[in-house]
């Protein structure tokens, strides 16, 4: 039984050059993501026949690959619609003409300024150390905005945060245009960001109740 499916990406595969090549992002989406999609299918049906057979001597590894398959799912899911070209008004700065004001505002509020947080969401998934993301997400309790640098797709993070803008630092993300020039990759992803997604993720995450009370 089949839970999860890939989404149709939200443009054509040349859509964000010169950012992103469209061999990178059909590879991406097509073969990368799918995987994850299908990793997550599979896992839940091992899951499934553990517990059918009561047989809980892989367990810990089944765990582990549901974390691996599902975080990598949502956060390609996020990453494909967080992006636009530029064409279409993907890059610069959340403006309040452009609705998400209150998105400045909170970067604003919890970096000091947008180029303090640029700098740091720049820095967290340019140095991710092997296989990783550079995530800004929502922080409920404080109601504050955290970057978080993810290690894999599920470590490091702090639970109950909600991505909202998510950098692909993987290699795969980059490698075949960019070579070993990691750094150079996530500059330029700041041109094709899709602020009207963000922000729309930004008001949805406010909106949503903390599960968590002290
Ligand atoms: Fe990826």
């Amino acid at each position: 039984m089949a839970i999860y499916t890939l989404p149709e990406l939200p443009y054509d595969y040349a859509a964000l050059e010169p950012v992103i090549n469209p061999q990178i992002i059909e590879l991406h989406h097509d073969k990368h993501h799918a995987a994850y999609v299908k990793g997550a299918n599979d896992t839940l049906e091992q899951l499934e026949e553990a517990r059918d057979k009561d047989q809980w001597g892989a367990i810990n590894g089944l765990e582990k690959n549901l974390a691996f398959h599902l975080s990598g799912h949502i956060l390609h899911s996020i990453y494909w619609n967080n992006m636009n070209s530029p064409k279409d008004g993907g890059g610069g700065e959340p403006l309040a003409a452009d609705g998400v004001g209150d998105l400045a505002d909170a970067i604003t509020e919890s970096f000091g300024s947008f180029a303090k947080f640029k700098a740091q969401l720049t820095k967290a998934s340019a140095t991710t150390q092997g296989s990783g993301w550079g995530v800004l997400a929502y922080e409920p309790i404080s109601g504050r905005l955290i970057v978080e640098q993810v290690y894999d797709h599920q470590g490091n993070v702090g639970q109950g945060s909600v991505p909202i803008l998510v950098f692909d630092a993987w290699e795969h993300a980059f490698y075949l245009q960019y070579k070993n020039q990691k750094v150079d990759f996530i500059e330029a992803m700041w041109q094709v960001v899709n602020w009207q997604d963000v922000g729309k993720r930004y008001h949805a995450a406010k909106a949503s109740v903390p599960l968590i009370s002290f």
